[in-house]
């Protein structure tokens, strides 16, 4: 699928955020500057306004590696795992955990290698058009027909 701008990112990423419920994974694979984080604000803030919240600031966990969201009925976990060289500093890191019930959105998941039931994993790519990028979808469980 090609995005043209911003705004088509916008319109996309309230589908998936229309469609997604808690235990959801969502992994965003990309280059650096290919939107991944712009995409995830984009979703958080309209969870925030469907659930009558302020939308809030939403940047890069580049650093902390987590940042949290509070919603209405469910959290969101957004994860930037960019910085973990090793596996063992994942486990460390407890994202499933039996007792999360969060949604996780997670950037540079390459990591992660045990099995999700329901994950939505979009690819992001450049393309010729500087506010234009090419989205790929593979999901599974209750995201495998997703489009
Ligand atoms: N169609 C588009 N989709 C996503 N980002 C875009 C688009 N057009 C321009 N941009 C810009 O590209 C940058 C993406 O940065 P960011 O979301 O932080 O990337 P990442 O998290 O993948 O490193 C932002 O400055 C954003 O404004
Ligand atoms: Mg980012």
């Amino acid at each position: 699928m090609i995005i043209k701008s911003i705004d088509q990112l916008n319109s996309f990423s309230k589908k998936v955020a229309d469609h997604i419920k808690e235990k959801d994974c969502i992994f965003l694979i990309g280059e650096i500057g290919v939107g991944k984080t712009t995409f995830t604000k984009l979703l958080i803030n309209y969870l925030q306004r469907k659930d009558n919240l302020k939308p809030s600031e939403v940047l890069s966990p580049t650093f902390n590696l987590l940042y949290e969201y509070d919603l209405k009925k469910f959290k969101i976990m957004h994860y930037d795992l960019y910085r973990l060289k090793e596996e063992k500093e994942l486990r460390n890191l407890g994202i499933f955990k039996d007792n999360q019930n969060a949604i996780k959105i997670i950037e540079w998941p390459d990591l992660i290698k045990i099995p999700i039931t329901d994950k939505l994993e979009i690819y992001l790519n450049y393309t010729k058009g500087d506010n234009e990028r090419e989205l790929k979808l593979v999901g599974t469980g209750k995201w495998k027909n997703f489009k």
